[in-house]
């Protein structure tokens, strides 16, 4: 496993995010410590146990956007969910462990892919050879192994000798993609395993990994014929071939043990599940809900179709706004097992400006981008996107503030009439400038009624 340190990581997460250093720093620490617990001796390394996170911070701050960035640097499993979803109407109340089944699941084909890598090669030779099979079946006589007695010797081998160079010539024929586009007839083989839905109350997952286990091999693996181009008929056949290579029990254990020493498991939304439970309706108690997630982040053992998997190591990062409750109503067991808390800041104009043009995938960027496709050059002048900012602030100020949400809202309001214009304008460069911006936006922004309904 490779580690990043954690100044790259804040490196890497900086291309997509502005500010919100302290925040940055917490979750490259931890992403470092994962690394860092590997290279620590094995009777010590049980011993240390990972320092789950909260991050708080207002809407539309960055939150949610350091969790994806985050999930695609580390190598590790890394799960991303939302708290509320165990409470959801409707919804009787999602098994809390069901995250680290789809944890597993995701260590599972992360490994089961790198597999696939590593024989693709052999796959690949096998699937040649399967092609020239059909291209140049094999003669009968060879295949029911006639006695050699019946047939003069030399002829065999003069006729086989023949074959053999036949052979070679379509091997180096198919090696170099001559044959790409001839059609042969193809035999694929899949599992069809019939779409059984149970309802039952709770558990629902458990009982589908139950009925898939026990009727996985139950039905017959089904083998259809279909036409194919050689091109395709070798990517496919390589494909087979790879996933018969691969030795699934060392990948299942290599999964869990992946899971259980690295894996991470972002709990977003983590406020709406504090707080004082309604007295009635159908929403599962939230308390309820930490109460079930607590053996899960303290350290449990948790049943998955590919076998046990121990909870202890896994990361927890949390994270809320926690507008109208705070972290300390948790339920006090909850608070311990996640001792660091970071705190966003919010976004003001200076931000703005800098998460309109900075980010890999600025809204700026993308909005040239798109104009692009017509055939518009858009240029955005330093006081037109100054102003964007200005006007971004003083909406969230005066109405609610949704962070840098707003700069969506605002841009898309912006450009609107442009996005329309766009195929038709004659003029293929249009300039936007701080008096753009505020010819289009001003009355908006400065009606408070209007604002809160358009922008
Ligand atoms: N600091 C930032 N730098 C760059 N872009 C940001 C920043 N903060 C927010 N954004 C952008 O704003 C949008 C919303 O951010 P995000 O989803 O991270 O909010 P959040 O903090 O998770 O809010 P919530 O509490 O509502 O879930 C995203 O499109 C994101 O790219
Ligand atoms: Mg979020």
């Amino acid at each position: 496993m490779k580690g990043l340190t954690p100044k790259e990581i804040v490196f890497e997460l900086n291309k997509y995010i502005i500010g919100q250093h302290d925040a940055k720093r917490a979750v490259a620490i931890a992403l470092r410590n994962r690394w860092r617990r590997q290279n620590v001796s094995d009777d010590l390394k049980d011993e240390i146990a990972p320092k789950n996170i909260i991050m708080i911070g207002p809407t539309g701050v960055g939150k949610t956007e350091i969790s994806r960035r985050l999930a695609n640097l580390s190598q590790s499993p890394f799960l991303k969910i939302e708290a509320s979803k165990f409470t959801e109407v409707g919804y009787v109340g999602r098994d809390v462990e069901s995250m680290i089944r789809d944890l597993t699941d995701l260590a599972i084909n992360q490994v089961k892919a790198e597999e696939a890598e590593k024989v693709q090669h052999k796959a690949k030779e096998i699937a040649e050879e399967r092609v020239l099979d059909l291209l140049l079946p094999p003669r009968k006589e060879e295949r029911n192994k006639v006695e050699p007695t019946e047939t003069p010797l030399e002829l065999v081998n003069k006729e086989q000798g023949k074959e053999n160079t036949t052979r070679e010539k379509l091997r180096k024929l198919l090696r170099e993609h001559k044959l790409d586009e001839r059609v042969v007839d193809l035999e694929t083989t899949q599992r069809t395993i019939p779409i059984v839905e149970i309802f039952s109350g709770s558990g629902m997952e458990e009982m589908d990994i139950n009925v898939k286990d026990m009727f996985g091999n139950l039905f017959p693996k089904k083998t259809r014929k279909r036409k194919a181009k050689i091109s395709e008929a070798i990517e496919i056949m390589t494909q087979e071939e790879a996933q018969r290579l691969i030795d699934m029990d060392k990948v299942t254990k290599q999964a869990i043990e992946r899971v259980e020493q690295s894996g991470i498991i972002f709990l977003d939304e983590i406020d709406k599940i504090v707080g004082k439970d309604t007295a009635h309706g159908p929403d599962v108690s939230r308390e309820g809900v930490q109460r079930d997630l607590l053996p899960i982040v303290e350290g449990s053992t948790v049943t998955t179709k590919y076998g046990m998997v121990k909870t202890d190591h896994i990361l927890f990062v949390a994270s809320g706004a926690f507008y109208s409750s705070k972290p300390s109503d948790l339920i006090p067991e909850l608070q311990g097992r996640f001792p660091i808390r970071v705190e966003l800041e919010s976004l003001g104009k200076e931000e703005f400006i800098r998460i309109l043009t900075e980010p890999k995938n600025a809204l700026i960027k993308q909005y040239k981008a798109l104009m692009e496709t017509e055939g518009l050059e858009l240029m955005f002048k330093d006081d037109g996107i100054a102003e964007i900012a200005e006007i971004a602030t003083i909406v969230n100020e005066r109405t609610e503030n949704i962070g840098a949400r707003r700069l969506h809202t605002i841009m898309e309001k912006l450009l609107d009439e442009l996005s329309f214009d766009a195929p038709d304008l004659e003029k293929k460069k249009f300039t936007i400038d701080a008096l753009y911006v505020r010819e289009k936006l001003e009355s908006l922004a400065k009606d408070e009624d209007l604002s809160r309904y358009i922008l």
